[in-house]
Order: C-alpha cells, then structure tokens, then sequence
C-alpha cells in the first residue's frame, strides 16, 4: 500500500481538518493553562506573571472586559465569575463599540482584553484606549510578542499551541481557563470566598480537563446528531445563566463554518420574540445542565416543544427527565454549573464541525472569514 505524506496531513495528526485535530485538543491546552498556575492539594493559585497588586483588587470601582468574536463571548461567561467571585460590577463590551462610546473607566477600572491572536484591530485601538485612560489594562491572549500582549500592562497568555482553524476553539476553552484562574486568585487576595468554597471551585477547575477528555469519547453520538439535523436552514441556541454565552458561541460556530442561520438566545427571552419563528423547521439547541436554572430552562423547553418545536437538548449525563422531554439527546459528565461551560460548549463546537462535513464545507477556511481581523 503507497501512503503519502505532505506536511499539511502531517500536522493534521490524521484528523481531516484542523477543527477537528483542535477540539480533540482541547483536554490537553486547558491543562497545559492550569499548570504550574492552579495547585488542587494546596488548594491555591497562582498567577506568577500577573502582578496586580491586591490592594487594587480590592479598590477596584469595575472591571471592563472587551473583545471579538469568540473572544467576546469568553468575557460573557467570566462576567458571571468575577460577579460572583469578587463582588465587583462587570461590564462585557465588543471592542468595535467600546472604542467608540465615551466609557466610564479611569485608574480604578481593570480593563481586561481578550484576544486569541492578539492582532484583533478593535481589541487593540480599545487596549489603547483603556491604557491612555489610565487605567490597568490586562490582556488573556494566546500568541506571545503579539501586539496586544506586548501593549497590555500584564498579560495571561492560553497555552493553546498555534490555532488553524478559523473557527476558533482551543483557544475559547483556554481563554475560559485563564479567565477561571484570575477569578480565583484575585477572589483569594480580596478573600471574598470562604477558604472551603475557594478550594472546592480550584478541585472542580482542575477536574476539567478528564471531563472534557471523557466527553470526546462519545462524539459519535454528536455525529448522528448533525446527520439528522443537517438539512435544517435555521437553529435557536437557548441557554441561560452562564450557558447563554455558550448559546451565542455555539450559534457563532455553525453560522461560521456551515452557513446556516443560527441565533443564541437568552432562554427566558424566547417568549419576547423568537419564539414567533418556532416550527418543526426550526431545531432549538437548548443547553440544559443539571444547575439551578435547569428547571427553569426546562419550562422554557416545554413552551417550545407546545409550538412543535425539535428541540436538541445538551444534557449532563445523570439527568434522568430530559429524554422526555426532547427529541435528541447529547449527554455530558456532570460538572457544577458554574464550571459547566468548559463542557457544555465542546459538543457545540462538535455539532457544527459534523454539519459542515455533512454539507461539505471548507470547514477550516470558511468564506468570508479571517483567522485575525487586523483591519477595522
Ligand atoms: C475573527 C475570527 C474569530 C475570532 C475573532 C477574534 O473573527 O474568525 O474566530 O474569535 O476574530 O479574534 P481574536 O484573535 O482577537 O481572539
């Protein structure tokens, strides 16, 4: 049998495309951005290059946190975190619209870009901004010497290796990682977490990455999911909490890669709009780990499916009443909720890579798109 090599298959590491090799990395980049900074035993973080003194933790007025894309939809979800963790208010903008309003920041802000690329134009004319506005700007960014990494104040860089794909992946995982470990550490300086719920929260980051490694297992059962489902022209992507930055993510990726209309919704706002468009055409998404939304996102599940609606549901794998209530099943390891987007997002991210392969798209240069967009 004559095997041919090029370089590009090579680098593929036999998967057909860089997507694909890129989400089945994804056990190793969150671990590879937990090492030597998440300690489970000692029950500590630590963050050696960020040097943000405590005392401006604890005086801080607001945290702005700013990006693109996937990058935007990371600081959806650590919104939820620094909230909760550090009592802080936070404000998610997208960098196009940040850098063009009059926002309230000054020395007592921490700015906070996230950029996979660090070249993102937006992000960086708003990284501008924030520095000449005075106040401490931080980037999370994967790509070492980039132009945001080197303006920013202190960086946290993913440890993602180089990402390909278009649709950006690794790099999602490992920026929620980065912004998980900020939240942590700075809730450990301000002490604003008790001792026992900070060491509960670190075991459960650090338990990521198995879980995320136990899910791909079964992405068989995603395939068959997007065979199904491939003809559809629309998707809903209903979550709530910090599973509705996973919806908007998840319609991202199919909208990027497969050219089908998908919107991310905010699950308790479907009855304002939405939920006009719901038939047996439409497929909704709904994401509904076991937490203390689910039941709420349940009731907004049987509103749909009264309207005869399909509904998908990404399920944690020890729920026993969602198979009665939806159509389709993806099941995944049961996580706390507040760490449930490491784990609900990679079947998304699946879903649309099998249905781009089903449609035969150019699943890692779709058209129109930029890996990094250095132009305004
Ligand atoms: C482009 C890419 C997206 C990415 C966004 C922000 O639109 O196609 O995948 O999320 O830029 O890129 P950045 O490098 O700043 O994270």
């Amino acid at each position: 049998k004559n095997i041919q090599w090029d370089a590009v298959t090579a680098e593929k590491d036999g998967y057909k495309h860089f997507m694909l090799k890129e989400i089945f990395e994804q056990p190793r980049t969150i671990e590879d951005t937990l090492k030597g900074r998440v300690f489970p035993d000692e029950a500590r973080v630590y963050v050696e290059e960020v040097k943000i003194e405590t005392k401006f933790i604890k005086d801080l007025s607001k945290i702005c946190i700013i990006g693109c894309g996937t990058s935007y939809n990371a600081g959806l979800v650590a919104k939820f975190l620094f909230e909760k963790f550090l009592r802080v208010t936070v404000e998610v903008d997208i960098a196009s619209e940040f850098r063009y309003r009059e926002p309230v920041i000054d020395n007592k802000t921490l700015v906070i870009v996230i950029s996979q690329s660090g070249e993102t134009a937006d992000t960086l004319a708003a990284l501008r901004l924030a520095n000449k506005k005075g106040c401490q700007t931080l980037a999370v960014c994967n790509v070492m010497e980039s132009s945001i990494s080197r303006e920013a104040q202190h960086v946290i860089y993913t440890r993602c290796g180089p990402e390909i794909g278009v649709a950006s992946t690794k790099a999602f995982t490992g920026q929620l990682t980065a912004l998980y470990i900020l939240a942590l550490d700075w809730a450990a300086k301000k002490e604003s977490l008790s001792k026992d719920v900070l060491k509960e929260y670190i075991k459960e980051l650090w338990s990521i990455p198995v879980k995320v490694g136990d899910f791909l297992k079964t992405s068989d059962n995603v395939k068959e999911v997007a065979k199904n489902f491939s003809a559809k022209r629309d998707f809903l992507y209903l979550g709530r909490h910090v599973n509705f930055p996973i919806a908007l993510e998840g319609a991202l990726k199919l909208k990027e890669i497969s050219y089908i209309h998908a919107e991310g919704y905010a699950a308790g706002e479907m009855k304002h709009g939405p939920i006009a468009l719901i038939d047996e055409s439409m497929p909704i998404v709904a994401i509904a780990p076991l937490g203390d939304v689910y039941e709420k996102i349940l009731s907004n599940i049987s509103e749909a499916k009264a309207r005869g609606a399909i509904v998908i549901a990404v399920a944690s794998e020890n729920d026993k009443e969602i198979k009665q209530k939806s159509d389709a099943q993806i099941y995944v390891p049961a996580t706390s909720e507040l760490f449930s987007p490491f784990i609900t997002v990679i079947p998304l991210q699946l879903l649309a890579y099998f249905v781009a392969e089903v449609l035969g798209k150019d699943v890692d240069q779709p058209r129109n798109l930029a890996k990094s967009v250095t132009v305004e």
